[in-house]
């Protein structure tokens, strides 16, 4: 069932809301603009209604925590699919889940749990966006600028909710093996994380966590903002 708003603070919240009133998993709250989007690492997420899509999923899943990495790389594989698929583009993964198009943010994940225990996987796809303000321009990228043309996020949004649905389902190993085919950032890649370690990819451990290479140590990196150098 698709819940559709026009504007509401985050579609996360609401996501979260309806999960604790027991909507089932597969349920999707949907907004043409969110006045407090919110992003990881406590950024916020810009959200206006100028042509970005915002949707949030209830997944009902038994994970235990270990799990939840690999989740978020499984739905940053559906969303590279869909948008793939939908626009005739090639996107790129950088760890653990953005979706890049000629380097720069096209779509972002993050998952969030409930205190009843529900997932809400929260999804922005920046679609038919003509600009970004000056903050963003550099690092920010929509459909509608790499291809020059719009699209329909509702033919978007079908797919990418099937897509993430299906990659819900996948098991770990086939998780990181999928992610490491479709990511140019798991090895070989010379980065930065967090602004504060530098060096070179060396994979995924079986966890899902970034393997990194530098001059003394291997580094396991469980979280950061990873940049290329
Ligand atoms: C990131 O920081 O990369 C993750 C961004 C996630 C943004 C989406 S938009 C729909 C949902 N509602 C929110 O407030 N955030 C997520």
């Amino acid at each position: 069932m698709i819940v559709r708003l026009r504007s509401t603070s985050s579609t996360m919240v609401d996501a979260a809301a309806l999960a604790t009133r027991g909507r089932p998993h597969g349920t999707v709250v949907v907004a043409d603009e969110q006045t407090a989007g919110i992003g990881r690492h406590g950024h916020s997420w810009h959200s206006g209604p100028d042509g970005g899509l915002y949707f949030s999923i209830i997944l009902r899943l038994r994970l235990a925590p270990a799990d939840l990495p690999a989740l978020t790389m499984a739905l940053g594989l559906a969303v590279q699919k869909s948008v793939d698929d939908f626009a005739d583009v090639s996107c790129d993964l950088r760890w653990p889940n953005d979706v890049l198009l000629n380097e720069r943010k096209l779509a972002g994940i993050m998952v969030q749990s409930t205190e009843t225990d529900a997932l809400i996987a929260g999804i922005g796809i920046n679609v038919n966006q003509a600009a970004f303000p000056d903050d963003l321009r550099r690092i920010a990228t929509s459909l509608r600028i790499e291809t020059g043309r719009e699209h329909s996020k509702d033919a978007l949004l079908d797919r990418a909710i099937a897509e993430s649905l299906r990659a819900a389902r996948m098991s770990k190993p086939e998780i990181l093996r999928q992610f490491s085919d479709h990511s140019t950032y798991v090895t070989g890649k010379e980065v930065e994380v967090d602004g504060r370690i530098r060096g070179t990819t060396a994979g995924l451990d079986e966890d899902g966590f970034l393997l990194l290479a530098t001059p003394t140590r291997v580094e396991r990196i469980i979280s950061g903002a990873v940049r290329p150098v």
